[in-house]
């Protein structure tokens, strides 16, 4: 254990060293082949950012007007702290993502491979995607929607969902996704922060074979929502529809007619380019404000960094385009890339579990980025789903949402990439537009549970409660030292909580609002949100490394550690247990409380072991800790539950109570 001496820092328990270096052939071929020259790139850019990003953003974005300033920041006085970047030049999102392939003569390339739940598919390349984003994006000019207004977007994951944010960034209107799985509440919620001209939805989506009502749902949210004057209605199940006339349009009618010649908008680099809601875990969502070239830039080159993308590779992130990682990594930063990616509409277990797998045969899938709550999911499943198919055209494996699990890091390595894959596990934030630590596949070797290094332009400072900066394994909050282009813009409506949230608490240097510790070698590890940090018996431990001892025992699936109220120790530490196949009982209890303290220490050992069927998850997939704080604490929850999956796993932990 490192020592815990130093004022406010965080313990490590955690005993990590395996280490995966990148196969000489994997190297070879890549786009940063070697530690070395990792290094050398991300010395150069800390050396001088602005000018590293004044030539990267020349070359790699067109511009209808070049920019005359690289970066405006006044740090640290100015309130609230923005940073611009590209100043004065104009350009466009989906100039870059469309027209920019096929000006460069790749037109007829895929774009998208779109599979979808029933089992329909569509190939669509750069020239199709192009024709069908200007046709909708002269339909939403022929509502008179304009530059600036915002739409909010509630779509099921078909190609229409990609080509409504394109659409939108066409004509310079600002998009704001709601995840598909959001109630009419949250919507109307959204609407009305945004002030939203207009919502693109569909009748329904399909979801396991069920059908979801989507536009009914927005029927009920308009109700709420005085300033949406549109609603257009995409056609994918074939569902009755209540119809607003003067409201309502059905994208096909829309679309019909209208010219598939559309230029592009020239945008301001600080223009809005989208707002999108996260789910705040406590208090009201805040809506994050990313702007034109900046977070184009940022998503265009982590994905090539980071997943070494090149041409040839079939790409697939089975994220929802509700989330960031959907914008960033499903549609902008590829499509910027000019990549060729799988695009899927349906839950990983329909028909049967195995149709992730299926889908990566079938489509000769490269390079794959999906979420530790999935890959949980995959082994508790059991690996006779994986065996049934041939996963051999995989190259490089994303992980991307929350800390990934030794354990479950092994088996993604093992089953999945057959370990010849690198793992690249990519911490960032919808804030950072972009990911911001990860390992660049072919130049650093890789420890399970650690999101190795920061990319090139991201300089990380670990920073204790009194505003010192931490040394080797001494973990703190994680803060950024210098703007970086992706970074957000602030928060819709809300400067002052921009101010307070990320900027107030580390003067000068943005706060991620998780803890970090790096170890001796550079490798950082995130030891979890700042909030959920236990202290037992005056020592600071973090939650995902209790928890990975517990996924590390054979019985485990899941695993979720929280704080509760001690009287002698301060907190105890309560942990909640899903089982893979085991059925619970004391015996297992008390051999969990061992195999923590045999691997990490008396001092993690839980006092309380619960075991239950589900975690109560985010609907991107989180555990919510904060909720199993109230639970273990004997409180009911409290704060802001529209963002938890499933209420009833409410109700259901509270009856596993003993
Ligand atoms: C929070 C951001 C990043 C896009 C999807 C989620 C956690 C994310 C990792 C990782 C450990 C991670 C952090 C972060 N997180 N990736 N690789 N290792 N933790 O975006 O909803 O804005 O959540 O997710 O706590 O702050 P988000």
């Amino acid at each position: 254990m490192a020592d815990a001496a130093r004022l406010g820092a965080i313990d490590t328990v955690m005993h990590e060293d395996r280490l995966f270096p990148p196969s000489a052939e994997f190297s070879a071929k890549a786009r940063i082949p070697s530690l070395a020259d990792y290094e050398a790139l991300w010395n150069e850019v800390a050396a001088d950012p602005v000018a590293f990003w004044e030539k990267v953003g020349r070359e790699e974005l067109h511009w209808f007007e070049p920019f005359t300033e690289t970066l405006r920041w006044d740090e640290p006085q100015s309130q609230p702290q923005v940073a611009e970047w590209f100043v004065g030049g104009k350009t466009n999102a989906s100039y870059n993502c469309l027209d920019k392939h096929i000006a460069e003569g790749n037109g007829d390339r895929i774009a998208l491979l779109w599979e979808g739940e029933p089992g329909d598919t569509r190939r669509i390349s750069y020239v199709q995607l192009h024709k069908h984003v200007c046709k909708f994006a002269n339909a939403l000019k022929s509502l008179g929607i304009q530059k600036g207004d915002r739409v909010s977007i509630y779509m099921p994951m078909v190609p229409e969902l990609v080509i409504a944010m394109l659409g939108c960034a066409r004509i310079g209107a600002v998009h704001s996704v709601i995840f598909g799985g959001f109630s009419a509440e949250a919507i109307a919620d959204r609407n009305n922060d945004a002030g939203a001209v207009a919502i693109i939805t569909a009748d329904a989506a399909w979801r396991r074979g069920k059908v979801l009502p989507l536009k009914q749902t927005v029927d009920e949210a308009l109700k709420k929502s005085p300033t949406v004057k549109h609603c257009i209605v995409l056609d994918r199940v074939n569902e009755a529809v209540h119809w607003t006339p003067g409201r309502d349009y059905w994208w096909r009618e829309l679309t019909r007619n209208a010219s598939d010649d559309c230029p592009a908008e020239p945008m301001d680099s600080e223009a809005p380019l989208f707002i999108l809601y996260t789910s705040g875990s406590t208090g009201k969502p805040k809506g994050i404000l990313h702007t034109t070239a900046g977070y184009t830039l940022w998503s265009k080159k982590t994905f090539e960094w980071v997943f070494d993308h090149r041409e040839g590779d079939v790409y697939w992130c089975t994220a929802d385009c509700g989330w960031i990682t959907g914008h960033s990594y499903v549609t902008y930063g590829p499509l910027a890339a000019g990549a060729t990616c799988v695009l899927y509409e349906g839950a990983p277990d329909y028909p049967d579990k195995d149709r992730f797998w299926e889908i990566i045969d079938k489509y000769n899938v490269t390079l794959f980025y999906t979420a530790p709550t999935a890959i949980r999911a995959f082994i508790k499943w059991g690996d006779d789903y994986v065996d049934k198919h041939d996963l051999s055209s995989l190259r490089v494996l994303g992980s991307v949402g929350e800390g990934i699990n030794p354990e479950a890091w092994m088996w993604y390595h093992r089953k999945i990439g057959g370990e010849r894959c690198p793992i690249v596990d990519t911490w960032w934030q919808t804030e950072t537009g972009g990911i911001m630590m990860s390992p660049l596949p072919g130049a650093i070797a890789t420890k399970p549970g650690s999101c190795t290094k920061p990319l090139p332009g991201v300089i990380p400072k670990i920073i204790d409660e009194v505003g010192d900066e931490c040394g080797p394994d001494q973990g703190g909050m994680l803060t950024i030292a210098h703007p970086w282009p992706g970074m957000l813009r602030g928060i819709w409506n809300d400067p002052e909580r921009y101010q307070e949230v990320y900027w107030s608490k580390v003067p000068g240097k943005y706060l991620a609002g998780d803890n970090a510790r790096c170890d001796k070698d550079g490798y950082y590890w995130i030891m979890g949100r700042i909030d959920d940090v236990l202290n037992v018996s005056g020592h600071r431990l973090s939650t995902i490394e209790i928890e990975s001892a517990l996924v590390s025992h054979p019985a485990v699936a899941e695993a979720a550690a929280v704080g509760r109220p001690h009287e002698l120790k301060g907190e105890a530490v309560a942990v909640f247990v899903t089982l893979k196949n085991a059925p619970p009982s004391d015996e297992l209890r008390d051999e969990l409380k061992k195999h923590v303290r045999k691997e990490i220490g008396a001092l993690a050992q839980p006092d309380d072991i619960r075991f239950t069927n589900t975690l109560p998850k985010t609907r991107s997939g989180k555990i919510m800790r904060r909720l199993l704080r109230d639970i273990a604490a004997g409180k009911e929850a409290v704060g802001d539950t529209s963002t938890l999956e499933d209420y009833s796993v409410l109700a259901s932990l509270r009856q596993d109570e003993e």
